[in-house]
């Protein structure tokens, strides 16, 4: 895959929120294609973070970049509807915290965004066969949501390789995204395995410099 097709997107779950948007415009000065913004709700997951007045302000402040929101709540379809109001461009949510993925998959095309299913490392990736068709996005979790700065799952890897296989065999265009764990030291193998969308929070916000670390992991996917 050409360098340009692989998106880097920093989690803002591990910015500096006293100052988010200075956070994320020196992140996508320094190289960031998209930004993660990651919806916690004390319910579905045991953390609260940020909603679509959140999101909505960083349009205000004149973010332009595409906003991928990863919806850890449940249910899902009424933040699906502020979202999208509030800038968002995909909105991806996890099938177990809607009582009609369909729906809530429409609800989100409907309202002018992309859409996307995420799965939890312990869920397997037959779960998406009926929805494929409908998915701009698939994001493979590998961590247990809830928290920035945990350990990549191996494991998660081999699920990357088959959910890449089906998405080649049925010529899908949709993203192959994976989020938790992601660093310098792992990214090429991810990319290898097939993900092409990569969500990194504290490998890139824990860093001195964003560009320096953002374009490491360029030159890393970019190596033959
Ligand atoms: C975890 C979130 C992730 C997290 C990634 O629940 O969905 O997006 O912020 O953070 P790192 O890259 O630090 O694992
Ligand atoms: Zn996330």
């Amino acid at each position: 895959m050409a360098t340009k097709d692989y998106i880097i997107a920093p989690s803002i779950l591990s910015a500096d929120f006293s100052r988010l948007g200075e956070e994320v415009n020196s992140v996508l000065k320094a190289g960031a294609d998209w930004i993660h913004f990651d919806v916690m709700d004390n319910h579905y997951v045991p953390n609260l973070t940020i909603g679509p007045m959140v999101c909505q302000s960083l349009r205000d402040y004149g973010i332009t970049a595409p906003i991928d929101v990863h919806l850890m709540v449940k249910p899902v379809d009424q933040l699906i509807k502020s979202f999208s109001k509030a800038g968002a461009t995909y909105i991806t949510f996890h099938p177990e915290a809607s009582d009609d993925v369909d729906r809530s998959l429409d609800l989100i095309k409907d309202n002018g965004c992309k859409a996307g299913l995420v799965l939890n490392p312990d869920i397997s990736i037959e779960v998406l066969d009926s929805f494929l068709d409908k998915l701009d996005m698939i994001l493979l979790m590998s961590v247990f949501p809830g928290f920035g700065g945990q350990e990549f799952i191996d494991s998660v890897l081999d699920k990357v390789t088959k959910m890449r296989s089906i998405i080649n065999k049925n010529n899908l265009k949709t993203r192959l995204e994976i989020d938790g764990g992601i660093k310098l030291e792992n990214i090429r193998e991810v990319a290898d395995a097939g993900a092409d969308t990569f969500v990194s929070g504290s490998a890139i916000f824990g860093e001195p410099d964003y560009s320096e670390i953002i374009q490491k992991m360029r030159d890393s996917l970019k190596v033959e």
